[in-house]
């Protein structure tokens, strides 16, 4: 194992009704004024924006709106919304949605006390020095931004989508209430889960082994592969709902891949993808991750795709490489029985930005950890994906 420095400071409040600390809490981080940004209007739908108003109202903290925040949200509405905080005198942000919602709202924190463009915090040309505090009011398992440090955003003028991170950017406290996921329809449900999955991936094929981190992956892959077709085909299934949204945060605060150098290569070229043709990022993970696990198959790696086939989907056999071939197969048997496509075709792309793609995924470093892809593997899974 890696050496490791290790801080959680997001407060969380799970469970039904927990909105009712949000404005105490508010209260207690010494915000005056609230920034209450949101997506599309799923949150006035099901009624967490009656809620949140409700708290804020209740405890007379004066607040400005900035809705409209994409799902693969964009740097023009980090900088509209870095613009309204200073205009506003804002002092606390509240993310009231899911991961897009949160990571623009962490972004806009930064931004806020940053003169030059924010698309530099994503080039690496400056790193996040001083921000805004964040609360987030989760309405979707997937991303785990609820209680990590991380933000990914779209620059549609370059047509990337790049990350970048800082625990500063980590927020306060987040109220995770499941119910409040019971409206997410059943394709964003599945492309959630597949999320989940993948965040695990990313960690448990990685570099060094390491006992408990892998032995914990494994127990939130097989929660959401037990719970997540409970909660597609029963909406409002509270326990199901709570186990998926639990296991979206535990899978990417930070520890499961403790001490270990995690791959993320099948991240890395999924935004391409959600950059160029701005599809659900679930989705694409879910139609790329089997296409990468046969690509970095081999009689070295073959024991580990084993034991995951073993561990989590009870795979008999003794031979590692039948077993992880098995396995593999499984993985995306289970994404295609959530409803999600299985081909890159089925969302209308095809092989024609494929090299495009893999440069601008090669732009900025090296991809994967636990194998690296060249240009021309990268094209490989891409066209296999097809
Ligand atoms: O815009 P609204 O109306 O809110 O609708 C959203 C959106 O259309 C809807 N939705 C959310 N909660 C709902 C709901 N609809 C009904 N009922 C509810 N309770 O779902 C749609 C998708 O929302 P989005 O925020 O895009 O989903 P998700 O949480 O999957 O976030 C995806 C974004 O997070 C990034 C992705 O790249 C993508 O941009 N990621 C962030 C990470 C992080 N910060 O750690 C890590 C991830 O790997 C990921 O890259
Ligand atoms: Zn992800």
């Amino acid at each position: 194992m890696n050496n490791f420095w290790l801080t959680l400071p997001t407060e969380i409040f799970f469970g039904k009704g927990q909105i009712s600390v949000l404005g105490k809490t508010l209260k207690k981080e010494g915000c005056t004024k609230a920034l209450l940004a949101y997506g599309h209007g799923s949150i006035k739908r099901n009624g967490v924006y009656d809620d949140i108003i409700k708290e804020l109202d209740g405890h007379g903290i004066p607040f400005v709106e900035l809705a409209g925040i994409d799902p693969n949200p964009r740097i023009k509405t980090v900088e509209a919304g870095a613009r309204l905080c200073r205009e506003e005198g804002v002092d606390f942000i509240i993310a009231a949605g899911a991961g897009s919602v949160i990571d623009c709202c962490k972004a806009i924190a930064a931004a806020r006390y940053y003169s030059g463009d924010p698309w530099d915090f994503f080039t690496r040309k400056t790193s996040v020095k001083k921000v805004l505090p964040v609360c987030a009011v989760l309405t979707l398992a997937a991303t785990g931004s609820e209680m990590n440090g991380g933000t990914v955003i779209t620059n549609e003028a370059t047509r990337e989508k790049l990350s970048t991170g800082s625990i500063r950017m980590k927020p306060k406290f987040s109220i995770l209430d499941p119910v409040y996921t019971f409206s997410v329809p059943k394709d964003q449900t599945a492309a959630g889960i597949a999320d989940i999955m993948s965040h695990v991936f990313e960690q448990y094929f990685s570099c060094p082994d390491a006992v408990l981190q892998d032995l914990m992956s494994e127990a939130v892959l097989k929660t959401v592969i037990m719970s997540g077709p409970v909660a597609i085909s029963e909406p409002d299934n509270y326990n199901a709902r709570a186990d998926i949204m639990w296991a979206g945060t535990v899978a990417l605060n930070g520890l499961l891949g403790l001490g270990k150098d995690g791959d993320w290569a099948t991240h890395l070229i999924e935004h391409e993808l959600s950059a160029k043709y701005d599809i659900t990022h679930g989705t694409g993970l879910a139609i790329l991750t089997p296409r990468w696990m046969k690509k970095v198959l081999d009689t070295e790696s073959a024991g580990k795709f084993a034991r995951y086939g073993r561990n989590v989907w009870s795979i008999q056999g003794d031979d590692d490489m039948t077993v992880a071939l098995q396995a593999i197969d499984r993985t995306g048997e289970f994404f295609s029985s959530l409803g999600i496509p299985s081909k890159l075709s089925e969302l209308g792309i095809d092989s024609s930005r494929f090299e495009e793609m893999a440069d601008s995924a090669l732009k900025y470093s090296k991809i994967g950890r636990f194998r690296n892809l060249s240009r021309s593997d990268i094209i490989d899974i891409y066209r296999s994906s097809l």
